[in-house]
Formats: C-alpha cells, sequence, structure tokens
C-alpha cells in the first residue's frame, strides 16, 4: 500500500458552540487545556502518519495556521488546505484533492476526539485493504450522526441525520479512504443541508461494490461539538492525567491528579482533581473542583469553579456561588460589582447562554 496521508478537518463553522466560535475556531476550544484539534494530530503521529493536511475555514484558518505551525512540535509536517466555504466533508475532500493524490488516507474530523488513537485501525486498514474503513459507535441519539445499518460484517446503508434512523450505530469522525473516494465525492449531489455528505460518498462506494469495512469503537468517542460534550471531553481527558506540580503552592491544599503549570501560583486555596491549572494562572483564596479546566494566565480569586473549561485570560472574582458548568470564552470576566444599584451587570455577546441564581 502506498503512503498513508492524513487529512484534518477544520474548516466549518462551529454554529452550535457560539459564542465561543464567533471569534475562534471550534477545534481550537481546549480540552484538559490543549485545542482539541491536537489530540488528532497526535492521534496520526503515534500511527506512523507525519504528512498531514490540515483544512480551514478563511475566518479562523490564520489562527490554527499560527497555533499549528509546520506541525515539527508533533514530528510532522503539516500543509494547510483552505477550503472556500463549508460545502460538506465530501467537499472538503474534494479540496485536499492535489495534496492527497492516489494515497490512501486517513481523515479526521478535527473536533472529534478518540480513546486510544488509530494505531490499530490504521493497522486493520494496511492489513485488509479495504476500500474504506469506518468506524462506528452505539449512541443514545442516532439522529444528530451518520446512521450506518449492517448485515453482520457487511454495510448495508448509510444516512447523515435521519430523522428516524434504522439503527443507533452512529458514524464517528474517523475514516481511513482510498483514492476510491475522490470519484464518489464527485457523483454525488448536495443533502437536504446543502452539503456534500462523506456518508453519501461512503454510501456511493457501497453501492458500487467497493468494500467498506465497519468497525466498531471499544473506548470512548466524543464529538466536541456542544457544551456539553466540551466538557465531558474535557472530563474524559482529565481522568488520564498524572500529577504534576511546576508552578508555585503557597498554603493550599492539592488533592488527586492535578496538574499546575510552571509560572502559575495556587495560594490560600484547594485544588482537588483530576485538574489543570495552566501557566500564570492565579487561583488565590479559590476552590478549584474536579474536572476544572484552567486556562493560562486565568484568575480565580475569591470564587470556586468545578465542572468547568475556562480559556486563557478568563477571570472569576468575588463570586459567592460555585460555578459548574460553564465555559469561559478568552478574557471573558466574570466578578461581583459592589457599586449601587444592586444589579447584575453583563456585557454579553451574541448567543451567550448565562444561569443566574
Ligand atoms: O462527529 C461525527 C459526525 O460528523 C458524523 O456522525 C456525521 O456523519 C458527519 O457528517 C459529521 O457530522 P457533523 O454535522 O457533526 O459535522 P460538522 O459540520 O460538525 O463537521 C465536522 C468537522 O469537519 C468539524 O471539525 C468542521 C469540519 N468541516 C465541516 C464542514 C461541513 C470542514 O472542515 N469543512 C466543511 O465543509
Amino acid at each position: 500500500m502506498e503512503e498513508l496521508k492524513g487529512l484534518i478537518l477544520s474548516g466549518g463553522k462551529g454554529t452550535r458552540l457560539q459564542p465561543i466560535t464567533f471569534t475562534s475556531a471550534k477545534q481550537l476550544v481546549p480540552v484538559a487545556n490543549r485545542p482539541v484539534l491536537f489530540y488528532g494530530i497526535e492521534a496520526m503521529v503515534a500511527a506512523g502518519i507525519t504528512e498531514i493536511g490540515i483544512i480551514i475555514a478563511p475566518q479562523t484558518g490564520a489562527e490554527i495556521r499560527e497555533v499549528v505551525g509546520d506541525g515539527s512540535q508533533f514530528g510532522a509536517q503539516v500543509t494547510f488546505i483552505e477550503q472556500d466555504e463549508p460545502a460538506g466533508l465530501a467537499h472538503a475532500v474534494l479540496t485536499a484533492e492535489p495534496f492527497l493524490g492516489d494515497n490512501p488516507f486517513v481523515m479526521y474530523l478535527g473536533d472529534n476526539l478518540l480513546q486510544g488513537g488509530i494505531n490499530d485501525l490504521v493497522e486493520a486498514f494496511r492489513t485488509g485493504n479495504p476500500d474504506a474503513l469506518i468506524l462506528l459507535t452505539q449512541v443514545a441519539d442516532p439522529e444528530n450522526y451518520g446512521v450506518a445499518e449492517l448485515d453482520g460484517e457487511r454495510v448495508v446503508s448509510l444516512q447523515e441525520k435521519p430523522p428516524e434512523p434504522k439503527t443507533d450505530l452512529a458514524l464517528v469522525g474517523v475514516y481511513m479512504f482510498t483514492a476510491a473516494i475522490h470519484e464518489a465525492a464527485r457523483a454525488i449531489e448536495p443533502s437536504a443541508r446543502g452539503e456534500l455528505e462523506i456518508t453519501d460518498a461512503i454510501q456511493f462506494l457501497v453501492d458500487q461494490n467497493h468494500r467498506v469495512e465497519p468497525h466498531i469503537v471499544k473506548g470512548w468517542w466524543k464529538d466536541t461539538g456542544r457544551l456539553e460534550d466540551m466538557l465531558e471531553a474535557n472530563r474524559l481527558v482529565l481522568d488520564t492525567a498524572e500529577r504534576r506540580i511546576d508552578g508555585e503552592v503557597i498554603d493550599s491544599t492539592c488533592e488527586g491528579r492535578v496538574v499546575i503549570e510552571s509560572g502559575a501560583v495556587v495560594e490560600r486555596s484547594t485544588v482537588r482533581g483530576p485538574a489543570v491549572i495552566g501557566a500564570g494562572a492565579r487561583v488565590i483564596d479559590a476552590h478549584v473542583g474536579p474536572y476544572s479546566a484552567i486556562g493560562d494566565r486565568c484568575v480565580v480569586e475569591r470564587a470556586e469553579v468545578e465542572n468547568s473549561i475556562l480559556l486563557e485570560g478568563s477571570s472569576l472574582t468575588d463570586l459567592r456561588v460555585r460555578v459548574e458548568a460553564s465555559l469561559l470564552g478568552r478574557n471573558a470576566k466574570i466578578s461581583r460589582s459592589e457599586g449601587q444599584p444592586s444589579a447584575y451587570r453583563f456585557l454579553v455577546g451574541d448567543e451567550s447562554d448565562i444561569g443566574v441564581i
């Protein structure tokens, strides 16, 4: 088999994570303080795939280029491929055709997280030589995903977000393809949502009697498109964290799997793991509870936070009630204001979602 290339999809709109995604790519939202996208790149490199193309959108591409660089930080060579509009996953494949050539490739959706990496799958693809290999997993809400119908080991049909799914087997956002997918992507028509669906392209391969091999995912898998999923992905990854304290801890208690990056200060506080506190962050007279990812240069002062993600530079100060299940964008500030009248004061962006008590 020719050299496997990698294709990571980091374009798209990210509407479900607004307002965070008004200013930033959803694939850069951090899970355990690292952009979601990094986990996909690392999974590829671990499987021996180092020539990686990354699809970017015109609006958010510059930021992704800057954070990923040339790929050398991962031991990869990265080529950025701009897709002028989010016209679907199969459209992204066609956009990447000059980069992919005739090589087989692994396609990884940049907002997906797959436990245990992709080594076994790449191995199965290399030895079994199918035309495509798809990953499936049982979900409670198949209507939100591509859904597969199997007959034993054979894929019978695939449908994108069917209102009445025939099974609960969802397509996971990691696929392996031979060059046959290009012809399939050219053959299909846009779906009802106006996108060239990879699901339809794979159905085309099935219809043309190409060999499409299904694999059921054993570990956990997360599509981080929505806030709840993002928080869950954060919990799952933090659960694998190992205790490491490089920052300064003064008169404080750090229990369990706690990571405190260098330059962070924790003073007169409690940090209960699993949790991570980013470089240069300040946790003062505060409580950081399990499953919190506090980004670089954040401030948590006289406040309590748990099961939340704070993006870099954001802050929580002087709060009387614990903050839970929250996502704070970069440099967002929540604090108590003592002035009169006694009232809530907000500067809130479009699509924000705030719950007060
Ligand atoms: O997460 C798994 C699901 O991903 C599958 O079950 C579905 O069959 C598949 O269609 C896809 O569904 P989504 O609706 O969740 O895809 P989304 O629009 O979120 O895009 C997935 C990733 O691809 C995301 O990182 C953005 C990127 N993307 C998306 C489009 C539409 C692009 O790079 N270009 C695009 O044109």
